[in-house]
């Protein structure tokens, strides 16, 4: 792990603290009435809640780490080196979390010369902070992480989510995949499907047009905890692509080949 530049710090120790104090200012929102504006449909939601945390996050990051680029969903691109880049996602699962469902989380990456370096997911409601840095496994709450040991589709537990854009096209994957794995669920916050797959709760996970912000934190914990993460048609998984596919590697072609099934 390479530590800051200017300031000797771990970003995997900021990610922590980062992210415990942003998921202590979403359950202090979750238990007041709440701003909730729409963003570009439906169901992509806004609230005050997702301001404020990325506002934090973002202060946090930037002063111990004044020479990176960090990139938010809420506040878009704050420019440094692009060599040296944070993703933000303030609060995961905003339509859960409006609803009172507790699937949510705050997700922050990092990432060095195109390297995930360093990936935090935390629960708030759960108390869960899943956590790895590349080359050294992933933990949850301290405890070593390990995908399931799951062989055949048909016994796994799998898991997507919807662009709020893409009923259709992904609706048409979820029906086909449930009729090969033992069962799909839908829970609303892509960070926490990808902290499912690394901790062996879900046996594999895939999504269409998700964002750097939504993955790339997930993408290195599934990955440090013995999964495989691809593009859904196996290509190399990039932060930015269109799709993902994460699962404990044992159901990875099995899942790719019923994606790849459907027109
Ligand atoms: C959403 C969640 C959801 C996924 C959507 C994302 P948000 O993020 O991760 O599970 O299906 O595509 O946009 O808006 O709650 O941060
Ligand atoms: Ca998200
Ligand atoms: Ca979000």
């Amino acid at each position: 792990m390479t530590h800051s530049q200017d300031t000797g710090l771990d970003p995997l120790e900021v990610a922590i603290r980062v992210a415990k104090e942003a998921g202590a200012l979403l359950m202090d929102y979750l238990s007041r009435p709440l701003h909730t504006a729409q963003k570009s449909r439906r169901a992509d939601l806004v609230t005050d809640a997702d301001r404020a945390s990325e506002k934090l996050i973002i202060d946090r990051l930037r002063a111990a780490f004044p020479q990176s680029t960090i990139i938010g969903e809420e506040s878009g691109t704050h420019c440094g080196d692009p060599e040296e880049c944070w993703y933000v996602d303030p609060l995961d699962g905003t339509t859960n979390f409006t609803h009172g469902y507790p699937m949510f989380c705050v997700s922050i990456a990092y990432e060095r010369r195109g390297e995930l370096e360093a990936g935090v997911i935390y629960a708030p409601f759960y108390d869960e902070l899943f956590c790895a840095t590349k080359g050294q496994g992933a933990t949850l709450n301290g405890k070593p992480l390990r995908v399931s040991m799951v062989e055949k589709l048909g016994e796994g537990l799998t898991c997507t989510g919807f662009h709020p854009a893409d009923f259709e096209r992904n609706g048409r994957y979820f029906r086909i995949m449930s009729s090969h794995a033992q069962a799909v669920r839908r829970d609303g916050s892509a960070a926490l499907d990808l902290a499912a797959v690394a901790a062996g709760r879900f046996d594999g996970f895939w999504e269409f047009d998700l964002h750097a912000w939504d993955v790339a934190a997930g993408a290195l914990i599934v990955r440090e905890a013995g999964g495989r993460v691809s593009a859904a048609d196996g290509a190399p998984f990039e932060v930015s692509g269109k799709s993902i596919l994460a699962s404990n590697g044992l159901i990875h072609a099995p899942m790719q080949a019923v994606l790849a099934s459907m027109p």
